[in-house]
C-alpha cells in the first residue's frame, strides 16, 4: 500500500485555479470541497464548476461534497467524470442508495463522518463503499488543528478494511501536515487531504513528495 496525497483546493486561488493545478501535479488526486452553506456554514461552488475543473486537469478529481440532500446532487457530480465522489453519512437517510448510484454514474463512491459520528455502523456497510472519508476537524473550514478523539475511528476502520480484505481507501481529511502525517498513516489511514499545509509552501509539489514521503513511513511502522 502506498499513500495517496490529494491536496485540497479550499486553499488555493479560487480565480486561479488552473494555474494552481499546474503547481501541484504531483498530486495523486485533487480535494475539491463542495459547500452549500446549510450543512456547513460555508459557501464554494457547484457542479458546472467541478465539471469544468475536471476537463482542465488530467488529475483525478476526489470530490467531497459538504451538502444537504446528496440524493439529489451527487450524480451530477459523478456524471462530470470525476474519479471520486464523498457525501456526508449525517446529510442522508439513505447512505446505501447514494453510494449505489454514483457508482452506476461511474465514480468511485466516497462516505465522509463528522467529528462527532460514530463509524461503527459504517463499518458493517464498509463493503458499499470505495472510500471512508474520517473528518479530522469540524468540515467547512481550512486551516484548523487535527481533532485527537477522531483518529480512534481511523484505528478502527483500518482493522475492518484488513480483516475483510476491502478495496476501500480511508482517507482522513482536515488538520494533516508534516508534524502528524506519519502518526495518522501509522493509525490506518492511506488518503491524506491537506490543504493549508500543501498550499502554503512556495514548492508545493516538493511538499506533496515529503508529505508522500512521512505518510510511506508511518504506513511501513504499521504492526
Ligand atoms: C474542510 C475541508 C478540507 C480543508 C482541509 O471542511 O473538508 O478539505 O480544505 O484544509 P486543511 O488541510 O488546511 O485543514
Ligand atoms: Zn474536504
Amino acid at each position: 500500500m502506498s499513500a495517496r496525497i490529494n491536496p485540497s483546493i479550499l486553499s488555493a486561488d479560487f480565480v486561479n485555479f488552473e494555474r494552481d493545478f499546474a503547481s501541484i501535479a504531483g498530486a495523486d488526486l485533487i480535494h475539491v470541497d463542495v459547500m452549500d452553506n446549510h450543512f456547513v456554514p460555508n459557501l464554494t461552488f457547484g457542479q458546472p464548476m467541478v465539471a469544468r475543473m475536471q476537463q482542465v486537469t488530467p488529475l483525478p478529481l476526489d470530490v467531497h461534497l459538504m451538502i444537504e440532500n446528496p440524493e439529489r446532487w451527487a450524480v451530477g457530480y459523478a456524471e462530470a467524470g470525476v474519479f471520486s465522489v464523498t457525501f456526508h453519512a449525517e446529510a442522508t437517510e439513505n447512505p446505501i442508495e447514494v453510494a449505489r448510484n454514483i457508482r452506476a454514474a461511474g465514480a468511485r463512491a466516497g462516505v465522509a463522518l463528522k467529528p462527532g459520528t460514530d463509524v461503527d455502523p459504517y463499518l458493517e456497510m464498509l463493503a458499499e463503499f470505495d472510500q471512508l472519508l474520517i473528518m479530522t476537524v469540524e468540515p467547512g473550514f481550512g486551516g484548523q488543528s487535527l481533532i485527537e478523539h477522531t483518529l480512534a475511528k481511523v484505528t478502527k476502520a483500518r482493522r475492518k478494511i484488513d480483516q475483510e480484505a476491502l478495496d476501500v481507501w480511508l482517507q482522513v481529511d482536515g488538520g494533516i501536515d508534516e508534524g502528524n502525517i506519519e502518526r495518522v498513516a501509522q493509525l490506518g489511514a492511506d488518503t491524506f487531504v491537506a490543504g493549508s499545509a500543501v498550499f502554503k509552501a512556495t514548492d508545493r509539489d516538493a511538499q506533496i513528495q515529503r508529505l508522500r514521503n512521512l505518510a510511506n513511513a508511518g504506513i511501513s511502522h504499521r504492526h
